[in-house]
Parts: C-alpha cells; structure tokens; sequence
C-alpha cells in the first residue's frame, strides 16, 4: 500500500488519553487519517483533539471503557454515524499492575485480562461487521515483547498479551480472503506514562526493564503497519529482534538477567503508595505522550547492545563447542 491510501482513512484509536495511543494519533492524523480517539478520560482526549485540530487533522472525541460492552458498542457507532464509515482500529488500550504473581490480588488478574486481552476482542467484534460489509479493514494490535517473553512482576501482564496475540493470530488466519486485515506492533519498553499509573505491591515506583525508547518509535511502527496491514512488525534492534533472536537461539541469557536483575531493574527510587492506581478507576496523572521515566540514552543503548551481543555470542560460542564436542563422543 502507498503513503497515499491512509489519507482519508478513518480509524478508531483505543487508549489514546496517552503514551503510546496518544502519538500513534497524531501521527496517523499527520498522514491524513481522520480520527475517533476513545479511553475513559474525556478532558485529556479534548487535548488530543485540540492538538489533532491545530495541525489541519480530523478528530471524533468518543469517551468509554473498553470493559463495558456498551461504551465500545457506542464508539464504533458514534464513528461511523461522524464519518460513515470505519476502516482501522488501533487497539492501545491496556493496564499492568506489578508485583510478584502470588501476591497480586485476583481482580488485578481478571481487570487485566478483562482491559488488555477482552477489550481488544471487544472492540474487534463492534467493527467486523462493519469491515466485513465494506469487505475491507484492518485490525492492529498494538502488542509488546512480553506478548511473547516474561519478566517478574508482570505475570498478569504478560499473561494478557500473550493471549491477545494468540487470539489476533487466530483472526488473522480466519480472515483471509476476505480483504480484512490483522497486524500487530511489538511494542519494548517505551517512556509513557504506563509507569505512573500503573498499581504496584511495592512502595517503589515502577519503571520499564531498561533500554527505554521515545513513545514515537512505536507511533511510527502503527503508521508504517497501517501502510503495510497483515504483518507483525518488530520496530526496534536491541529490545526486538535481538531478545527474539536470543530467546530461539539461547535461551538461557535472557532467563539469566531477568531471573536475577529483573525484579530491581523495575524498580525506581522514587517511594509510591499505589495499590490500585488506574486499574478500575482513571487517574488524573499522565496524560499526553510521554510519562515521568525518562527515554534512555542512545550511547548507553548502544552499550548494551554490545554487551547482549557479547554475551549472547559466548553462549552461543559455548554451546557449538558443546555439540561439538558431543558429535566427537558419539563417532
Ligand atoms: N509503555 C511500555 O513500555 C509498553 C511496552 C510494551 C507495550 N506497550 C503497550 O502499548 C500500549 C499503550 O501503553 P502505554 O505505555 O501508552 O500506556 P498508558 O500511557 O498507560 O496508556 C494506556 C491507555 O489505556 C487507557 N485505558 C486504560 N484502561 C482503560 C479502560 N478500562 N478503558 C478504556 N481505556 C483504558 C488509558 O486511558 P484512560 O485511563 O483515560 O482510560 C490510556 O489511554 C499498551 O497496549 C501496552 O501494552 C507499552
């Protein structure tokens, strides 16, 4: 597909009072795609519409929660009487809440399942028929690395994705012929406000496993899935395709770092009381795209870089002087 079919597009975009959902807007707006932006909190949504409007963008505000079947119900309807028609939906939408798996309380696990995995599908089923009528449409789902990882802390997170990527394969593969697409973004570690609203069982506040990416790099991952629909687009090397590669090829690097560094590493020194934080009810804190975790640096990316591959390539050189050595013992 060329730049030239997005412009005019009208996309629904879940999630999008902040971080990743908020940019992914603006710049699908910047490519000419006209908007109904949706999460529960109506005041930041204005601020997105407004920042959509200056730029010479189209933007629909249509507040909801993706756990209640009526308020999704209600956005799709909303869009299509606005514009007539929907072709994407951008599903963002999600929630974490940290804190070792036998600690965190059960409706942490359900309220995650219930955002992150049912409010994709929810979603998904309000503009099938639509899709299906026009014979045309895409579903992205905005995705992350634990959709297919783990890291402590995250068990019901990570969970959530796994299952929504499970789930978005499946529809994918329903759907061919049809002329309805499915894609997904596997988003790393980006600096939105995810981590200041998030709930913790810590009095530390929480923060990404390091490296931290500009929210930007996953907006414009969206817009170039959105170009090209029916793909899995990893958009970054070192927390991307190289943790992918380490994780086929050897295993044991990663389960290393993130066994014995993964529960610090999240942990910022910076006291919080946030039992529950905007699991069930939203919080005014955290709007726009980026949140108070900085991005990390690029030079200390590249850093690590060096390292994992360091590391990565000892293991590996390990285990081919293993098998070695086994092919030898067993001539
Ligand atoms: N940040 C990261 O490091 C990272 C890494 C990998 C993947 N991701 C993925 O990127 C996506 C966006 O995350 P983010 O970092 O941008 O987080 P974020 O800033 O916390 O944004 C989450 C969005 O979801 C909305 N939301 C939460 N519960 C909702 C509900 N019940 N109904 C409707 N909307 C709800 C929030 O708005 P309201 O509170 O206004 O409803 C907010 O707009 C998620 O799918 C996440 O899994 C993020």
């Amino acid at each position: 597909m060329g730049r030239e079919e997005l412009r005019g597009k009208v996309a629904i975009v879940t999630g999008a009072s902040s971080g990743v959902g908020w940019q992914s807007a603006v710049r699908l707006a910047e490519q000419g795609v006209r908007l109904c932006v949706t999460a529960r909190r109506l005041e930041a949504l204005e601020n997105l519409q407004a920042q959509v409007l200056r730029q010479g963008g189209e933007c629909l505000v249509a507040p909801g929660d993706v756990t209640v079947q009526q308020d999704v119900d209600r956005v799709v309807r909303a869009c299509i009487e606005f514009y007539g028609r929907v072709d994407l939906l951008v599903n963002v939408a999600a929630v974490q809440s940290y804190g070792f798996f036998d600690d965190l309380p059960w409706e942490h696990l359900e309220r995650t399942f219930d955002v992150n995995c049912f409010g994709y599908m929810r979603f998904a089923r309000a503009v099938l028929p639509h899709f299906r009528a026009q014979r045309s449409g895409h579903v992205l789902n905005v995705q992350s690395m634990l959709s297919k990882g783990g890291a402590p802390l995250l068990a019901s997170y990570a969970a959530s994705k796994h299952a929504t990527l499970g789930w978005a394969e499946c529809l994918e593969l329903e759907l061919r012929g049809t002329g309805i697409h499915v894609s997904n973004v596997l988003v790393p570690s980006v600096a939105t406000p995810m981590f200041d609203h998030a709930p913790t069982q810590f009095h530390l506040a929480p923060m990404p496993v390091p490296p931290t990416y500009e929210p930007d790099v996953a907006a414009r991952a969206v817009v170039r899935c959105a170009r090209r629909p029916g793909r899995t687009v990893v958009p970054v090397f070192l927390q991307g395709r190289l943790i992918l590669w380490m994780d086929r090829w050897v295993p044991r690097v990663g389960k290393w770092l993130l066994g014995n560094f993964g529960v610090r590493m999240q942990m910022r020194e910076k006291p919080v009381e946030r039992t529950e934080g905007n699991l069930f009810h939203p919080v005014r804190q955290g709007v726009g795209p980026h949140g108070s975790v900085p991005p990390t640096p690029r030079w200390k990316r590249f850093t690590a870089t060096a390292g994992l591959v360091a590391l990565a390539g000892g293991a590996l050189s390990g285990v081919a002087l293993g098998a070695r050595g086994l092919a030898r013992a067993v001539r």
